[in-house]
């Protein structure tokens, strides 16, 4: 149990991209930490508390949350798989409208869970259920970001946070989100 307590933590901090072991002929999961961003079409349409209290009803754990105002710097890092596109300058406008919330959100596999909550990336284009497809009925105006993979999640939450910013505490109900051997 300390070995599996001291490896999620581990995980947690590190979002080590392994997230499943066998354990004792068990797989055991893995604790991920993953980046989300409200972005200013949520701050600005005042739907933070809503967003928050879905991945919060998900079982998600908030490990750590603040609310700043991005510039062209760190927009450009973080969306360096984008700056060549024609559509870069709209996209960081948009981004630095307002304030963001920027969230550090952890669970077991929360990359992906979060990821799966968050949507197509065209609001238009995504299921009803997903956050985007509730909210959002633009491609840019999408009101969340949230990180692709295990590994991206490391780096953008180092890009948005000091690592004293980012809480490892364990949950009250954390009994009755998972079995013994998910987490
Ligand atoms: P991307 O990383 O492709 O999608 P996602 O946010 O789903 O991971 O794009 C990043 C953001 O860039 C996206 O949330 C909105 C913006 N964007 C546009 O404004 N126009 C576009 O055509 C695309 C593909 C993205």
């Amino acid at each position: 149990m300390a070995v599996r307590n001291f490896l999620s933590t581990f995980a947690a901090k590190s979002c080590s991209m392994y997230t499943r072991k066998l354990v004792n002929e068990q797989i055991s999961y893995y604790m991920e930490t993953t980046l989300v961003l409200l972005k200013p079409s949520c701050v600005q349409r005042q739907l933070i508390g809503e967003i928050v209290h879905r991945f919060e009803r998900r079982g998600l754990r908030i490990a750590g949350m603040k609310m700043m105002q991005l510039d062209e710097a760190i927009l450009r890092d973080h969306y360096a798989h984008l700056v060549d596109r024609p559509f870069f300058p709209a996209l960081a406008a948009s981004m630095m409208a307002s304030p963001i919330v920027a969230m550090a959100i952890s669970g077991v596999e929360a990359v992906q869970v979060v990821r799966a909550m968050t949507g197509f990336t065209n609001g238009r284009a995504a299921d009803p259920g997903t956050i985007r497809g509730d909210y959002a009925m633009s491609n840019q105006q999408n009101i969340v970001h949230a990180s692709d993979s295990v590994e991206n999640a490391a780096i953008e939450l180092a890009r948005f946070f000091r690592p004293e910013e980012i809480f490892d505490y364990r949950s009250g109900v954390q009994d009755y989100l998972y079995a013994p051997n998910e987490c």
